[in-house]
């Protein structure tokens, strides 16, 4: 049986899934199935895996030269080494600029129905571009610097024509893009604590606190609702788009004159990628920046919870500090603190909990068990001995 296992991994790990597996890491107990509780991953027709083209993708995804004052890659908001977060409330660009929201891992990302909190881009290929040329991040006025390099640069040349046979002035942005995607789209991972007790059948992979903290998310706090688990595997995501009341609710009394100042940017041409980005109160407009919906208001892409626990700080605007904080968000019906007024275009399903604190210490060591396990690996000791 053990063997079987083994040679199903293998075989996931060399062929259909590109190398969603690093086979260079060792782990604890190969015999698990590393994606076990994930759906089949979508792969466009158009953009097959190839360990060439994820290996380009990488090279490219931690490139400073595409940026303005050469230090910024996608690298440095959505870093390896912190669940490719940059674990900061707002992230920071070239000349330290800083933007409005959250970078949201880009671990699974390739499972979501679009791309951003609010949407806009529909999916990795079409992403990528943005951050180049957005204001706060890469800070290019636009692509023809990447497309310098990536055409004179040898290992470039070597490595584009190898993998989609073009150079020259036939090597565009395109090609650029769906490189970045692929090695995107091997950042994937499953296998948490969670998905070996609930799909893999370990009664032992969830402590008492966990598998009671797991009740109160599939019930009294109906997080699932948003947070999805089906019968086979578990996104935690829904991929749509809900107002928890997070962020709008600073901004509340002047949403009518920001959303009509906005709609009139927008039909002069403004662009949504740069306006929510640089400007904090359109951030909170949420998906209607996109659809123009006023039920759209203050909503947000529900994330994935995996890998939460290395994550923080939360939401769209890293205005929650810990996981715990999230709960009692949720707790209180949409607002931090208690007494705050909720918002008027908050989700119908958001309302008081009435969560004991136990429960709420329950819920959050659930979510401590959505780890993948080659992410949960102890970091390296700081400096002096001492690891936050
Ligand atoms: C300056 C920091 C910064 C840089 C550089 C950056 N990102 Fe991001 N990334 C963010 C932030 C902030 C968001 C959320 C923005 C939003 O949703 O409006 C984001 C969102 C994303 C998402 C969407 C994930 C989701 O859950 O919807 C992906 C994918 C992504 N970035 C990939 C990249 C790639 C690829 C690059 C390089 C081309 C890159 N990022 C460069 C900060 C950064
Ligand atoms: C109505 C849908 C909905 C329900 C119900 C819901 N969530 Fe969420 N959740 C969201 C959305 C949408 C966001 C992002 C909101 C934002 O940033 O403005 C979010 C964000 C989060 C985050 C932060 C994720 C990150 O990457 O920053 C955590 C943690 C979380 N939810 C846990 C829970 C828990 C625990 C429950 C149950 C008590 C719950 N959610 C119930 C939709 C929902």
């Amino acid at each position: 049986m053990r063997r079987l296992l083994l040679l199903v991994i293998t075989v996931f790990s060399t062929t259909a899934w590109g190398q969603a597996v690093d086979s260079r890491q060792p782990t604890a107990s190969a015999q698990v199935n590393p994606l076990l509780g994930l759906p089949p991953l979508p792969i466009p027709a158009d953009n097959p895996q190839t360990p060439a083209k994820i290996a380009l993708g990488e090279k490219l995804f931690h490139d400073k030269r595409f940026s303005i004052d050469g230090t910024v890659s996608c690298a440095n908001c959505h870093d390896g080494n912190k669940a490719f977060t940059d674990n900061l409330p707002v992230s920071v660009g070239h000349h330290g600029l800083t933007g409005t929201r959250n970078a949201p891992t880009v671990i699974n990302a390739a499972f979501y129905k679009s791309q951003f909190w609010d949407g806009r881009e529909p999916d990795l290929e079409a992403q990528s571009k943005g951050p180049f040329v957005n204001p706060v991040e890469a800070g290019l006025a636009n692509h023809e610097p990447i497309l310098q390099i990536v055409r004179t640069d040898p290992d470039y040349h070597a490595a584009f024509k190898g993998v989609f046979n073009v150079g020259g002035d036939k090597l565009t942005m395109e090609h650029v893009s769906k490189a970045i995607a692929s090695f995107e789209r091997s950042l994937i991972a499953g296998n948490s604590a969670f998905d070996r007790f609930y799909f893999g059948g370990d009664k032992s992979a969830l402590n008492e606190q966990q598998q009671r903290g797991l009740q109160v998310f599939l019930e009294q706090g109906r997080c699932v609702s948003c947070h999805t688990i089906e019968q086979d595997h578990a996104l935690f995501s829904d991929s749509r788009f809900h107002n928890i009341g997070i962020g709008i609710n600073a901004v509340q009394d002047d949403v009518p004159r920001l959303a009509q100042a906005f709609l009139e940017a927008k039909n002069k041409g403004g662009d949504v990628d740069k306006m929510v980005l640089t400007d904090k109160k359109s951030s909170e407009l949420g998906r209607f920046a996109v659809t123009d919906a006023f039920n759209d208001l203050g909503a947000f892409k529900t994330p994935t919870l995996r890998n939460i626990a290395l994550t923080a700080p939360y939401m769209h605007d890293g205005s929650l500090k810990t996981l715990k904080e999230v709960v009692v968000h949720y707790n209180n019906g949409g607002v931090t603190p208690a007494d705050a007024i909720v918002n008027d275009f908050l989700s119908g399903g958001i309302r008081p909990l009435n969560l004991s604190d136990a429960q709420i210490d329950d819920l959050v060591a659930f979510m401590e068990a959505l780890t993948s396990e080659q992410y949960a690996k102890p970091k390296p000791a700081a400096k002096g001995g001492s690891h936050e």
